[in-house]
C-alpha cells in the first residue's frame, strides 16, 4: 500500500542530515564569495598604557576584524567586556560565523570556555575549540594527568591544593612552581624555580596563599623551548614550522624561562624586557630531522588527546640530551599580528590576512564534515557515518573532500 507520508526511519533521517550539510556547505560558498557575515567575539579594554595583557586582548580583536574587513567580509565585533550588551547583540545581530578570540568573561580567564558555551547555546558556529577543551586546557594539573596516562613525555610533576600537601619524594630539584590555572606566564618569575625545600615553601605560599591558586610543581627542564603551532582538523591538519627559543646568551643568575616580564615587559622604559631580550628565536628551528619529527609527533598527540579544533599551540622543552617534554597546549592561543602562531604560518608563505582566512575556512570545513560534539556521539549507522556524508559531499563538491585543501584559495603543503 502506498502512503503519502514521507518515508520514515533511515532514509528520512539521512535526507535531513544531508539537508543540514547542504546548509553548512552554503557557509563555504559564502566564505568564498565574501558574503559570509562574520562576527568577532573578543575583549575590548579601555586604553591603559600599563596593562599589556589587556592591551593585547583589545588589539587582537581589532586586528582580526581589520584583516577580515580587508578580505572583503562584513564584520561585527562583539565585546564580551560589555557582557549584557554583547549577549543582547549576539541574539539580535545576524552573523553566519563567529571568530572566537574571547579570553575572558566577567574579566576572568577561568570563564573563557563559557564564551564558547554561549555560542553553542545560541547555535552560532565558531572558530576554535569547544568549551570542554578550553576548560580542560586551563586546568594544568588535569592536563598533566591526561598526558601521563597517554605516555606523552612531560616533565615529572606533583601538585598542591594546600600547604599541607606533601611533595612526591622522587622529584629532583631544581623544580618550577606554577599557578595551576593561569596563562600568559601570570605568576611566573625568576623565583618560580626553586632549589630546595625552603624555596619551595616560599613559592608555594606565593601561589596558594597569596594568589589563591592550586600549584603545579614540575622538574625544571634546562634547554630550549619550542612552540609547535598546529592548524586544522583530521585530514586538514597541518603542523607549521617549529619556533625555537634559545637561551645561550642570557646573563648569569637568570633561569632560562619565559616569565611574565619576558612576555610583557618590566614596565620600566629603560629595561623593558630585562635580560629576556637576549632570548634568541630560531624560526624554523634547525633541529635534526629525527628530533623534529618526534617533537611534531608528541605535539600532534597532545592536540588530539585534548581534542583541539582549528588551531592551537603546543609548548615543548628540549633538554640538553635532546629529549622533548610537553609543557602545555594552548587552544585558542593568541593570534595577534607578530605572535608566534601567525609568524610560523608566515614561514610557509601565509601573510596575516591569509592566515585569518585560513582559520575561518578550516572551521567551516570542520562544521561541514562533522557535527559539533561529533566525538561524543555514538555514530548512528548509516546516518551520522562520516563516510556517507563525505561520499555525498564528494559527489557534489569534490574539492572539499580531497583533504588536500584544493578548495582553498591558498595552496598549502
Ligand atoms: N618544567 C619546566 N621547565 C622549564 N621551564 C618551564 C617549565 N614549565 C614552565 N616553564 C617556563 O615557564 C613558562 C610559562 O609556563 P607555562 O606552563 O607555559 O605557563 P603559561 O600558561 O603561563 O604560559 C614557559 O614558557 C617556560 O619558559
Ligand atoms: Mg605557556
Amino acid at each position: 500500500m502506498k502512503s503519502d507520508k514521507p518515508p520514515q526511519g533511515h532514509g528520512a533521517v539521512q535526507q535531513k542530515c544531508i539537508e543540514k550539510k547542504y546548509l553548512e556547505y552554503a557557509l563555504y560558498k559564502k566564505l568564498q564569495n565574501r558574503t559570509l557575515r562574520v562576527g568577532v567575539l573578543g575583549n575590548l579594554y579601555q586604553e591603559n598604557g600599563e596593562n599589556f595583557v589587556e592591551a593585547d586582548l583589545s588589539s587582537v580583536t581589532q586586528n582580526i576584524s581589520e584583516a577580515l574587513r580587508s578580505l572583503g567580509f562584513e564584520v561585527t565585533v562583539f565585546d564580551m567586556n560589555k557582557r549584557n550588551t554583547a549577549i543582547d547583540e549576539l541574539m539580535e545581530k545576524p552573523v553566519d560565523f563567529m571568530f572566537n578570540v574571547c579570553e575572558r568573561v566577567n574579566n576572568n580567564s577561568l570563564l573563557e570556555p563559557h564564551a564558547a558555551s554561549l555560542l553553542d547555546i545560541l547555535q552560532i558556529p565558531y572558530t576554535g575549540s569547544n568549551p570542554q577543551t578550553l576548560a580542560l586546557a586551563i586546568d594544568k594539573i588535569r592536563v598533566k594527568k591526561l598526558l601521563s596516562y597517554h605516555g606523552v613525555p612531560t616533565p615529572s610533576f606533583d601538585y598542591f591544593y594546600s600547604m599541607n600537601d606533601r611533595l612526591e619524594e622522587d622529584l629532583k630539584y631544581p623544580l618550577i612552581v606554577k599557578p595551576a590555572n593561569t596563562d600568559n606566564s601570570i605568576g611566573i618569575t625568576n623565583d618560580s624555580i626553586v632549589r630546595n625545600r625552603k624555596e619551595l615553601k616560599r613559592q608555594l605560599e606565593k601561589v596558594i596563599v597569596e594568589h589563591k591558586r592550586p600549584a603545579l610543581v614540575e622538574e625544571y627542564i634546562e634547554g630550549d623551548e619550542v612552540d609547535i603551532s598546529i592548524v586544522g582538523n583530521d585530514e586538514t591538519m597541518q603542523i607549521l614550522p617549529l619556533s625555537r627559543s634559545i637561551f645561550d646568551q642570557m646573563p648569569e643568575g637568570v633561569w632560562h624561562i619565559y616569565p611574565f616580564e619576558a612576555k610583557w615587559g618590566t614596565g620600566a622604559a629603560t629595561d623593558y624586557y630585562g635580560p629576556y631580550d637576549k632570548i634568541r628565536v630560531e624560526r624554523p628551528a634547525k633541529y635534526p630531522a629525527k628530533l623534529t619529527r618526534f617533537i611534531k609527533e608528541i605535539a600532534a598527540d597532545t592536540y588530539h588527546i585534548l581534542d583541539c579544533h582549528d588551531y592551537g599551540r603546543v609548548e615543548v622543552r628540549v633538554d640538553q640530551d635532546g629529549n622533548p617534554f610537553v609543557l602545555e597546549l594552548n587552544p585558542n592561543p593568541s593570534i595577534n599580528k607578530g605572535d608566534s602562531t601567525p609568524n610560523c604560518a608566515a614561514e610557509i608563505g601565509m601573510d596575516y590576512n591569509q592566515f585569518i582566512y585560513h582559520i575561518l575556512e578550516l572551521a567551516i570545513i570542520r562544521y561541514i564534515k562533522n557535527p559539533p560534539y561529533f566525538h561524543l556521539q555514538v555514530p548512528d549507522p548509516g546516518i551520522r557515518r562520516k563516510e556517507n556524508i563525505l561520499k555525498w559531499l564528494n559527489f557534489r563538491y569534490p574539492a572539499i573532500t580531497t583533504g588536500k585543501m584544493n578548495a582553498s584559495p591558498y595552496q598549502i603543503i
